[in-house]
């Protein structure tokens, strides 16, 4: 083992002992419930655009944001995350729940929430107590947790920055599901620690303009792609590169 894997080793996430059954995880998550379907394809192909820009430049820790509210960040980003693992299994790949006001990854995989982000950053817990390994696959999840009083001041913590740096460390990638852009300063606050940040926009629901402002809200971030997301089961979403780095 190098000490790379050593260092890796501190974050190995413990077996989630309440991970459901895969009939407990929403049937949204087709990379898991349906991986033939064209559905999964798409997530797979946005993994493998992601992949061909780490080739131009390292992009570790990637979040999705969007908007408003309901566009389908957690839907995407959990689908990008297992795209992920399956794709690499030999990398380390985490998924995390920065959504603290509605968190939605634990329920979406059939994960009981439990202490999460919110409890880590709060100071209750260490990283170790809060990885989990979702249902025998490669893939990391660390949820939510309760949602705290102060969500922007939590997020925006020294903590937060401390806990980014020791994921960063310990795994090879990471996916971190924002809250909305429009409603929060959250998203605007993270999005400049981020190497990436797709932004995710509902099919014929959201107007250009509420997604014009998004993308002014997160100037300075590292805006690398756009995922429209079909409302409709068979409208898929895809990547576009939004600025060329
Ligand atoms: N591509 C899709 N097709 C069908 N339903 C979707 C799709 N993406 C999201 N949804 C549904 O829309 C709702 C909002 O999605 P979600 O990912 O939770 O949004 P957000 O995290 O942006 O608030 C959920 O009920 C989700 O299951
Ligand atoms: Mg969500």
């Amino acid at each position: 083992m190098d000490s790379t894997m050593e260092r890796a080793g501190n974050f190995l996430p413990r077996v989630d002992d309440s991970a459901a059954s895969s009939n407990a995880v929403d049937r949204r998550v087709v990379t898991l419930t349906a991986p033939a379907s064209a559905a999964a394809e798409q997530y797979r192909t946005l993994y493998y655009r992601l992949e061909r820009m780490r080739e131009q430049r390292p992009m570790k820790v990637v979040a999705l944001t969007s908007a408003m509210p309901g566009e389908g960040k957690t839907v995407t980003s959990v689908n990008l995350a297992l795209a992920a693992a399956r794709a690499n299994p030999e990398r380390r790949i985490l998924l995390v729940d920065a959504d603290l006001r509605r968190g939605q990854v634990a329920p979406t995989l059939g994960m009981r929430n439990k202490v999460g982000l919110a409890e880590l950053l709060a100071g209750e817990c260490d990283v170790r107590d809060v990885v989990r390994r979702f249902n025998s696959t490669r893939l990391a999840v660390i949820p939510a947790g309760a949602t705290p009083e102060e969500s922007t001041q939590v997020l925006a913590s020294a903590r937060m920055k401390q806990f980014l740096k020791a994921v960063r460390e310990g795994f090879d990638e990471v996916y971190v599901d924002l809250p909305p852009t429009l409603p929060f300063a959250d998203a605007a606050i993270l999005g400049h620690q981020m190497d990436g940040v797709l932004m995710v926009i509902r099919a014929n629901v959201t107007p250009s303009k509420v997604v014009n402002q998004a993308v002014e809200q997160l100037a300075g971030a590292a805006l690398v792609g756009c995922v429209l997301n079909g409302a409709e089961v068979n409208a898929t979403p895809y990547l576009k590169n939004y600025v060329k780095k």
